[in-house]
Parts: structure tokens; C-alpha cells; sequence
């Protein structure tokens, strides 16, 4: 398959990015800091884009079978006070290439807990972490009111870790998977994210992912 990958320099990308390509798929690494892919392969291009520029990605998109979006922005969120608007905006723009390009499937990562019970509400709402679960959250909704032409899955991991694969099954939910483990090798995400790819599975939909606790 040729896939798009977004946020390929980021831990969990690059686990995407490794998997597909020992799979023998074609990957175009669209990136703002090429530099940050070390990994080279006759499979892997890598192209410096605008994520926020939906008419300059969209070429790059033309002929592909599908967008992973890996996108996050972990590292200063986790100290913003204000509003994160990041992955809606983000999404936004690929979803647009997208159409522009006429390309049809895209995985995207969200996370456990954007729907919290109420009596988080208050605290999480003035965590930076709670920002960015609200954003991914809305992302999430924007994709269900407004992208039905899209054959989107939104992956919903757990806590991640930066491990390969564990090669464990992975359990799956609509809402938060019970009895697994709290966190999740990214290595695991980037094997469902592709499994959901290749095997055209969960299309429109949320899936929340973990692995067992007692494996
Ligand atoms: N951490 C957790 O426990 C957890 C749990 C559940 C879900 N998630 C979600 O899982 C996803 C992957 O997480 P992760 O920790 O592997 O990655 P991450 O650190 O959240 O994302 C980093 C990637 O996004 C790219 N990026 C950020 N801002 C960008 C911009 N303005 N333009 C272009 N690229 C930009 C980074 O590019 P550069 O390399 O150029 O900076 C990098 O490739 C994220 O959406 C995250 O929120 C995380």
C-alpha cells in the first residue's frame, strides 16, 4: 500500500513508520522537520510540508491508500494554560487535502478519557492534560458531524509507552477497554493502527485499545 504518514518524527510515527515499511508498504513521511526521521529506506520518502496548509499537502496526498495521522503535541501542552486547539485544526487541514486529493482512509490517534465522568470535570478542566483531552475530543466529533465521506478510525490508546510491540492481542472497545493495563507500548498502537489499514476495519468509528493486564 502507499501510505501518508503525519507526525512520523514523533515516538509513536516512527513505530508506524518502521512496521509499514519491514511490511513492504510505501511511505511518504509528510513532516515540518525532515531531520527528525532517521530511519532511510528505498520505501520511505520524507517531504517538509505545512500541516496547516491543506493546498500544499494535498498534492503530496494524490495516489495514496491511506493517511496515519500520528500527530500530538505532547511536549508544550503539557505546560499550556490556554485552550489547545491543535488537533482540530490540524485535522482539519489533512481532512480538507484530503478531499482535495480525493483520498478516502485515515487513522488518527486520540486517547482514553476525552468523555470523563462528571466529578472529573472540574479538575481536569483546569489541567493542561484536560485541554488537550477536551481538543482531542472535539476532533473526535468533528470527524462524526462533518467527515461522513471520510473512512476515518479514530484510535483511542491508553497510556503510552515507548516499546516496541508486545505482539499481545489487542483488546478493543467502543469507550474505555476494562480490565486492561493503564498503558499501552506506542509499538502496539502503530500495529493496530496499521492492522485497522491494511484489513479496512473499524471505518467510522472510535476504538479505544489496550492489552491485557494479566499477560
Ligand atoms: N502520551 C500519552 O500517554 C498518550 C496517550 C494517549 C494518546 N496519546 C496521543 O497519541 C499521539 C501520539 O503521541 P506521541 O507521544 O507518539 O507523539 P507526540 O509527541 O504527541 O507528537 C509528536 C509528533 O507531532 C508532530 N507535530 C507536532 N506539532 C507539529 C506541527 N505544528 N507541525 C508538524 N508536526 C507537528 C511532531 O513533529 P516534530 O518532531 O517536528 O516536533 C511529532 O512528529 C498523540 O496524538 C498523543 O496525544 C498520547
Amino acid at each position: 500500500m502507499k501510505l501518508i504518514v503525519f507526525g512520523a518524527t514523533g515516538p509513536t510515527g516512527q513505530f508506524v513508520v518502521k512496521q509499514a515499511l519491514a511490511k513492504g508498504h510505501h511511505v511518504h513521511a509528510l513532516v515540518r522537520n525532515p531531520g527528525g526521521l532517521i530511519i532511510a529506506d528505498k520505501l520511505l520518502t520524507k517531504t517538509k510540508v505545512d500541516i496547516f496548509r491543506p493546498e500544499d499537502i494535498s498534492a503530496h496526498l494524490s495516489g495514496s491508500d491511506a493517511v496515519v495521522s500520528c500527530l500530538g503535541t505532547r511536549k508544550q501542552a503539557l505546560f499550556q494554560r490556554s485552550r489547545t486547539t491543535f488537533y482540530t485544526e490540524s485535522l482539519q487541514s489533512i481532512v480538507e487535502a484530503m478531499r482535495m486529493s480525493e483520498t478516502k482512509r485515515l487513522v488518527c490517534l486520540s486517547s482514553w478519557g476525552t468523555k470523563r465522568p462528571m466529578y472529573l470535570e472540574w479538575t481536569m478542566r483546569n489541567f493542561p492534560i484536560g485541554k488537550l483531552l477536551d481538543n482531542m475530543l472535539e476532533m473526535e466529533e468533528y470527524l462524526d458531524k462533518h467527515c461522513s465521506d471520510i473512512h476515518y478510525t479514530i484510535v483511542k490508546p491508553a497510556g503510552l509507552l515507548n516499546k516496541d510491540t508486545s505482539d499481545l492481542p489487542l483488546e478493543t472497545s467502543q469507550e474505555r477497554v476494562k480490565g486492561c493495563k493503564m498503558t499501552i507500548p506506542r509499538g502496539d498502537v502503530a500495529r493496530f493502527a496499521l492492522q485497522c489499514v491494511e484489513q479496512n476495519t473499524w471505518i467510522n468509528s472510535r476504538v479505544s485499545i489496550g492489552i491485557g493486564r494479566w499477560k
